[in-house]
Parts: C-alpha cells; sequence; structure tokens
C-alpha cells in the first residue's frame, strides 16, 4: 500500500550560506532563512556542512537544530560518510542525517552515493547513526542495486537523486529524460516494496518538480538552489507559494 498523498517540502538553506560567505560577513543568516521558511510552511530544514564548509559552517547547524527543536521541525542533516561528520550528527542529534557523496573539486552534490561500493564504511555509519537516534537517509541514485544496498544495511530512507532528470529536461533531451524519470518511478516502488521511505530531490524547480512530485511512493521533496534563487526575486514565501502549488497540482 501507498503510504500518505501529502508530500512533505523540505528547504534547503545552504545557499543563503553560499551567499552570506562571498562577503565573509553574518548577513544573509541561513538561520533567518530556515525560520522564515518555517513561518511559510516548511515540513523540514535541510542544510548540508560541507567537509570544506564553504556554505554552511559548524555554529550555523547548532543555531539550526535550536531552531528546528524549538519550532518542532525536522533537521535534515546532510553529510558526507566520514568521522567527522558523523562525530557531529551524534552531538548535534538532529532529526535526519542524510549521507551524500563529497568531491572537493565538484560544485555540487553531483551523483549518488555508492553503497554497493562503499558498503562496509557506510553500514558502520548507518547503524551509529541510528543507535543516536537520527533516522538515516542515503542519497543515491534510483538504481536497483544500490536501493537495495540501502534497505540491506538498514537505512529507513533512500533520498533518489533527480539531477539527471533536471539536467536532461534543461537540455531538451526529453527521450533521455523519460528513461531516468521511469528509472526514478520504478526505483521509488522497488524502495516502498523494501520497506524504505522515498525522498528526491537536487535540481527540482517549478517547471520540471511535477513528474516527481506525482510518483507515489515520494514522501518528501528537498529543494534548495532553485528556490533561493527565485527567492531574490518574488521573495521566500512567494517562491514557497508557487512550489507547493506546482507539487500540489500533479499530487492533488
Ligand atoms: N537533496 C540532497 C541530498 C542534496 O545534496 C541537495 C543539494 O545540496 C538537495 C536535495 C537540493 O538540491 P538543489 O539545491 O539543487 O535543490
Amino acid at each position: 500500500m501507498i503510504p500518505s498523498s501529502k508530500i512533505r517540502l523540505g528547504i534547503n538553506i545552504d545557499h543563503i550560506a553560499t551567499m552570506r560567505n562571498a562577503r565573509g560577513g553574518d548577513h544573509p543568516d541561513p538561520v533567518a532563512g530556515a525560520r522564515l521558511a518555517i513561518e511559510s510552511g516548511a515540513d523540514g530544514i535541510t542544510a548540508h556542512l560541507r567537509e570544506d564548509r564553504r556554505h554552511i559552517r559548524d555554529a550555523d547547524i547548532e543555531r539550526l537544530q535550536r531552531l528546528c527543536e524549538t519550532t518542532d521541525i525536522p533537521l535534515n542533516f546532510e553529510m558526507a560518510a566520514t568521522d567527522e561528520m558523523r562525530d557531529i550528527a551524534k552531538r548535534i542529534k538532529p532529526h535526519a542525517a542524510c549521507i551524500v557523496p563529497e568531491r572537493r573539486e565538484e560544485r555540487t552534490t553531483e551523483g549518488g552515493l555508492n553503497v554497493v561500493g562503499g558498503h562496509n564504511q557506510i553500514a558502520h555509519i548507518v547503524r551509529e547513526l541510528t543507535d543516536a537516534g537520527c533516522r538515516v537517509s542515503l542519497f543515491i541514485e534510483a538504481q536497483e542495486t544500490q536501493i537495495r544496498a540501502s534497505a540491506e544495511i538498514g537505512a529507513a530512507v533512500v533520498e533518489l537523486h533527480t539531477g539527471a532528470y533536471a539536467h536532461a529536461l534543461a537540455d531538451g533531451n526529453h527521450e533521455r529524460a523519460d528513461e531516468i524519470l521511469a528509472a526514478l518511478q520504478s526505483g521509488a516502488k522497488l524502495a516502498h516494496s523494501l520497506g524504505l521511505e522515498v525522498h528526491c530531490g537536487h535540481g527540482l524547480t517549478f517547471d520540471n518538480v511535477g513528474a516527481v512530485a506525482a510518483i507515489p511512493e515520494v514522501m518528501e521533496l528537498n529543494i534548495g538552489h532553485f528556490l533561493m534563487g527565485e527567492a531574490m526575486f518574488m521573495g521566500l514565501p512567494a517562491a514557497m507559494e508557487r512550489m507547493r502549488a506546482e507539487i500540489e497540482k500533479a499530487r492533488p
């Protein structure tokens, strides 16, 4: 049975920090952005503390966790599968920890986690964070082997990477986009049948969110860069309202 029709909208606030860090000061404050997102109806806040601290800083994560605790909104802490990040997650105790691949030279999280190849290290971290009370999610491509490996090592959630879908559509390659969408659909079905909760994210926009939101097993979407870009023109509440409307059009 497919869970519920209401899809959660998680707001990724990393790029408020990107803009702040461009000038080295404290403005704009990603925690103020998270507060505004919550006041505007966000179901969760997502933040990625990268190894190089290029956007979110350690102090931001501490403040975000305090904000999320007091507002009773889940914090989804994105992290690489490293001992340093594991220790931070165990100390901060966010509601959820999403393990993502991380390479220093990449501009953003390109591609999903290799759960099959990194099985032992990832399994260990999943276990430790689950024991510490976090709901652990793995950010993977919609591939059968990765989904099965995620279930085997005890993850609660898989977040399916929608970046390739977004790129194919942006390039006008509709054939490729359809193939990737079909993989997302069958991947979501398989993950759900294995007892995993299914989230999706990366590269989602007003124009491409509909087909992803329409996948019935998808329970949560995590969206950042595009929404923050639109927020510069129309404000964050209006950008979130429009995104919500696009999602609800696809999943009434
Ligand atoms: N989900 C995960 C796991 C991510 O790593 C990211 C990007 O940091 C997102 C969602 C949001 O992607 P975007 O900023 O392209 O909306």
